[in-house]
């Protein structure tokens, strides 16, 4: 059995996320995590905080903090929120942790050697007031093209078109404001992927049949226009330092490493902040991994630097580290239809969420209609019918009728008596036919299909309890209500079982209702559910709690006000 590596694209350290960054990178990842634990396979499922760049200088400024303080409290912060999903990360780790520090030079110091890095002059844009050069979206000034007076130096929000500093109308410096900038040489180190074109190209072509369509169409579309070599270091005081034995001049002029060079390195960094943690092997996981199978997973805005650019960097490094073997890319979700907006704060964000709803109504609702083969569009009018229908209804309502009724027929234990009949044959091999797609799109990834399936298997429990109508055969065969309710009990231990990756907090609640020697969450093949008798008769149980509460037209509408609804 493979070993399964799983990494969900780093969350960026400068706020809390949205419900549309959590739907594309780190909620399916813990889905198939969790799916895979379950059916017994080794899996390491690895995440972490994307701490560098200037965007972290800049939320820092904003604060008032230093920026290796401001970090660490929004490590923290989005931390909380990610085990509020009941996210189950093996690591949870930081890009700017010395294991990643010691990884992306050497990583560096490997491609210089193989002659993929050089150093190369460029002008860039300097500040005597400020006393440092500044990264493009440093300098501000007026857009030529539109005239916007806040237009920086490396985008113009208001037309949107990408400018070079130097195209600004008075320019002048974000930090001090000062207009006396000028334009100074300066050294740095350049990634030559331009040479690894063929090599990358080869990786891509051995890979790309498999990968979802999202994914190979815009690896290809980057290959065919061509890698261009790229700066990989800025000036900033926050980041990765350049090694001073391999660059001393450039170490002193206080160089660090371009974020998204150092990025995907922590991949391994934060592996290797797990194993130094918990006594791991983070090397049998990345060096010379043969036996293991990797997944990554991530929105479609980061397909290129996941399948061209750290691949160049890892063919590059003439090291057997381990490269991707599997990409998972998702669309964008939308808030009624359009942008979630991390810095015009639009959308619902992570910890809203959970501030309204536990995590499993929303980890249902979002994988349920993930944005895979195109965009898709949260609503609260979509989000209610769901939660209402699927959770509440089909689900908790099953849930609830069965153990109750039961309970006030027949006492505290499953019943005993009947005998299974042509109705239980039935359920069984839908159950066992179902329970099969339920695997089969799960092991294609295939997330909104596996969600149907499941949804499919609540409601054949449905369908079974409203042919058998036990509240009427009660009066006439009790022994046949006892068989019908202890088939269901059976169903609901099933669905503790299976349901467990998407609402893992209600599949332990459904679960604890049983009193069962030795029971773990192990997974039940499609045959043996077919039996449908894993929960004999005699064993005790509890009613739980309402599973899921129906959201009301009032709820509805406060949330509508709150977050605001179409043409938002
Ligand atoms: N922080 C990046 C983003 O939010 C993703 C980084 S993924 C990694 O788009 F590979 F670089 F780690
Ligand atoms: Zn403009």
């Amino acid at each position: 059995m493979a070993r399964h590596l799983i990494t969900s694209a780093l969350p960026y350290i400068n706020g809390i996320k949205h419900l549309g960054n959590m739907v594309g990178s780190m909620l399916p990842a813990d889905v198939y995590a969790r799916y895979l634990r379950q059916r017994g396979h080794e899996v390491l499922y690895i995440c972490a905080t994307d701490e560098h760049g200037t965007p972290a200088e800049l939320a820092a400024k904003e604060q008032g903090l230093p920026v290796s303080e401001f970090c660490a409290q929004a490590h923290d912060a989005q931390k909380a929120v990610y085990d509020g999903f009941q996210l189950a990360f093996d690591y949870f780790g930081r890009s700017s942790s010395a294991q990643n520090a010691e990884l992306t030079q050497h990583f560096a110091r490997k491609l210089k050697e193989n002659g993929f890095i050089e150093e190369r002059a460029i002008r860039q844009v300097y500040s005597p007031a400020d006393g440092r050069f500044l990264p493009d979206r440093y300098v501000e000034g007026t857009c030529p093209h539109c005239g916007y007076d806040k237009a920086r130096g490396d985008q113009c929000e208001n037309c949107t078109r990408v400018l070079d500093p130097t195209d600004l109308i008075n320019p002048r410096s974000a930090i001090s404001g000062s207009t006396e900038l000028e334009v100074r040489e300066t050294k740095h180190l350049f990634l030559l992927q331009s040479k690894l074109q063929g090599e990358v190209e080869q990786w891509v072509a051995r890979h790309e049949e498999e990968w979802p369509q999202l994914a190979s169409s815009i690896a290809r579309k980057w290959l065919t226009e061509g890698l261009h070599d790229r700066a990989i270091t800025r000036d900033l005081d926050w980041g990765v330092p350049v090694p001073a034995d391999t660059w001393p001049e450039l170490a002193a002029e206080g160089k660090v490493f371009y974020v998204w060079f150092d990025a995907p390195i922590e991949y391994i960094g934060a592996t290797k902040e797990w194993a130094d943690a918990t006594g791991g092997d983070w090397k049998s996981w990345w060096y010379e991994a043969d036996d293991v199978r990797y997944t990554e997973f991530m929105a479609k805005d980061n397909v290129p630097f996941h399948t061209v650019m750290f691949p160049a960097t890892e063919l590059g490094v003439r090291e057997p580290w381990k490269m991707v073997d599997y990409v998972k890319a998702f669309n964008w979700l939308t808030y009624y239809g359009g942008k979630f907006s991390t810095s015009q704060k639009r959308g619902v964000f992570t910890d809203q969420a959970l501030d309204i709803l536990p995590a499993d109504y929303w980890r249902y609702f979002l994988i349920a209609n993930a944005p895979e083969s195109d965009d898709s569009s949260f609503t609260w009018e979509h989000f209610t019918a769901t939660v209402n229908k699927d959770l509440a209804d089909t689900l908790g309502n099953f849930v609830n009728r069965v153990l109750s009724f039961s309970r006030k027929r027949f006492g505290d234990d499953v019943p005993a008596g009947g005998e299974p009949g042509e109705a239980e044959t039935k359920l069984g091999a839908e159950i066992s036919r179902l329970l099969a797609e339920y695997e089969e799109q799960m092991e294609a990834l295939q997330f909104r299909k596996a969600a149907a399936a499941l949804r499919a298997l609540w409601s054949a429990g449905n369908s079974y309890l409203e042919e058998k109508a036990p509240w009427l055969e009660i009066k006439t065969n009790p022994e046949g209500a006892a068989l019908t309710l202890r088939t269901a009990m059976n169903l609901i231990h099933l669905y503790s079982v299976v349901s467990e990756p998407f609402i893992p907090a209600s599949s332990a609640a459904m679960r604890a209702a049983f009193t069962l020697p030795d029971d773990t969450a192990t997974w039940v093949s499609a045959d043996e559910a077919r039996a449908l008798n894993s929960v004999p008769a005699g064993t005790p149980f509890t009613v739980p709690p309402v599973l899921f509460a129906k959201i009301q037209d009032e709820d509805l509408a406060a949330y509508k006000e709150r977050f605001g609804g179409e043409g938002a």
